[in-house]
């Protein structure tokens, strides 16, 4: 796992927007994993004006979401299907037809979870997946104990997540109490990881995450068990880890060929 600890959550996005123009112009019909939630946010934008200036191309891009709420109608401002469609593909200038989301008001449940991940499998797999982590160490909607074998499939929401994606909605009591999610091996598939968490609210789940035991108590700390994980964090997000020194100087070390500063347009 590569930890960069930058000092601002602008340069969050930046970073973390680089890895995935990378993939980008590697393959122009790349497959992207895309989180909804706060923490995104800056790397949309960045993608966004690298795709208003003309240096990259989300035209031929395809992407699946992690997650969607059970039971919101597909056009509620705050279905995933919405939040992706305003933050995601129209910004990027992506196809609509090549974006996926979970369908959480599908009549069978079940057999929407298993056509998502088949549809997954049918696209190659993802090639980069961008994740935000909960304050309770959910990575998607998998909560604490979510299985490490997990496939796309119907979560409960913790009261703690409903709480905090109270925002979003106009009284605590409308956030949804299910989910559909892409599980901990689903995402585990993508070939490339690249998480990102800013404040100094997400510092305890992600010293968890990075430093802690694998645990299904921190579903993120299934990523200690990819091959390609990148976390990219700000100083309050990475005020609890015990190596940040140790990140820190191995990140400026890094030899040429490691380096995706976003510098490059
Ligand atoms: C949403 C998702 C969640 C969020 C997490 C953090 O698609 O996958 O895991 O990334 O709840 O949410 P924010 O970024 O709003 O703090």
């Amino acid at each position: 796992m590569q930890v960069v600890i930058v000092p601002t959550p602008e340069e969050v996005g930046r970073i973390a927007a680089a890895k995935v123009a990378m993939a980008v112009r590697t393959r122009p019909d790349a497959v992207l994993g895309v989180a909804t939630g706060s923490s995104p946010l800056a790397i949309y934008r960045e993608l966004a004006r690298r795709a208003e200036t003309g240096q990259l191309d989300f035209s031929r891009v395809r992407a699946f979401a992690l997650d969607e709420y059970v039971g919101l109608p597909l056009d509620h401002p705050q279905s995933y299907h919405s939040v992706i469609r305003h933050e995601v593909v129209e910004p990027l200038g992506m196809r609509p037809a090549l974006v996926h989301v979970p369908d959480g008001a599908a009549a069978d449940l079940p057999r929407a979870c298993e056509d998502y991940e088949r549809a997954i499998r049918d696209a190659g797999g993802v090639d980069v997946q961008i994740l935000g982590i909960g304050a309770n160490g959910h990575i998607g909607f998998n909560e604490p104990t979510s299985s490490f074998a997990s496939r796309t499939r119907i979560k409960t929401l913790a009261p703690t997540t409903r709480a905090d994606n109270a925002r979003f909605f106009e009284s605590p009591d409308d956030v949804p109490t299910h989910c559909l999610t892409q599980g901990l091996a689903t995402i585990l598939d993508a070939r490339q990881l690249v998480l990102v968490a800013q404040g100094e609210a997400k510092a305890e789940a992600v010293a968890r995450m990075v430093e802690g035991p694998v645990s299904s108590m921190c579903p993120g700390s299934a990523l200690q068990l990819h091959p390609d994980a990148t976390v990219v964090v700000d100083e309050a997000a990475a005020s609890r880890l015990e190596l940040a020194d140790y990140y820190r100087y191995t990140y400026d070390h890094l030899p040429d060929w490691q380096r995706y500063d976003g510098r490059d347009g």
